[in-house]
């Protein structure tokens, strides 16, 4: 696992953009799993620059989400499609037969779960899955407690979760309780991982996925079993870590 800490919020998501970057440059046609959430939004305003300013080319990009709210269309202000759209597909020129986000109102969602998982068979396994971390260390929405074996499937959502979610609804009853998400089989499954986080609130979080037991009480922690892992966070993010020193393999 590398571990990448770069100054600031700014820093690392120009990190994170080069890394995506790079990749699509070797492999135009790569499959790129995205995740939303308010950290990966500084690496996809980056993204967007590239793309306007230094022809970035997305044409051929296969993309992956790793989750979506039960119950919310896509046109909903609150779903990860509208989210994904408005933040970054939108602007840029991926084809939009390429983009692949759970479908909050699937009629049977066990079937769709497996579909998902086949399209990213199909599709060739995902190149590089970019992460998020919860603060209470969940990875999509697979919360404390999930399986370390999982694939895409249905999931209620932790407490904690709601009431840290709750900050984009107009109150905590209007958070969805059911996710589906791409299990931590599924995210293990990438043939690389991008983990980014910031700031303090994920100090806990960061100083567990690298350096506490691997536990499936924080699904994170996973991450140390990935051969090609890196995580990329701002100092504050990695105040917590007790060997800490930029870009060191752990
Ligand atoms: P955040 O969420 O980027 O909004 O902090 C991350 C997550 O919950 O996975």
């Amino acid at each position: 696992m590398l571990v990448v800490i770069k100054q600031d919020y700014d820093e690392m998501s120009k990190e994170a953009a080069l890394l995506v970057a790079d990749l699509i440059h070797r492999k135009p046609n790569c499959v790129l799993g995205f995740a939303t959430g308010s950290t990966p939004l500084g690496l996809y305003q980056e993204l967007i620059r590239m793309y306007r300013e230094e022809g970035l080319d997305f044409s051929k990009v296969t993309t992956f989400n790793l989750d979506e709210y039960v119950g919310l269309p896509p046109e909903h202000p609150q779903s990860y499609h509208y989210f994904m759209w408005e933040n970054l597909f939108k602007h840029i020129n991926v084809d939009r037969r390429y983009v692949h986000i759970p479908h909050g109102m699937a009629v049977d969602v066990e079937e769709f779960c497996e579909w998902y998982e086949e399209r990213i068979k199909q599709a060739g396994g995902i190149d590089l899955q970019i992460l998020g971390i919860g603060a209470n260390g969940h990875i999509a929405f697979n919360e404390p407690g999930s399986s370390l074996g999982s694939r895409t499937r249905i999931k209620t959502l932790d407490e904690f979760t709601k009431r840290d979610n709750a900050r984009f609804f107009e109150n905590q009853e209007e958070v969805p309780k059911y996710t589906i998400t791409m299990g931590v089989g599924t995210i293990m499954d990438a043939k690389s991982l991008l983990l980014l986080a910031s700031g303090n609130s994920k100090a806990d979080a960061i100083h567990a996925t690298v350096e506490g037991p691997i536990t499936a009480l924080y699904p994170a922690t996973i991450v140390q079993m990935h051969r090609k892992a890196t995580i990329i966070c701002d100092e504050e993010a990695a105040s917590k870590l007790s060997r800490k020193y930029s870009g060191y393999l752990s």
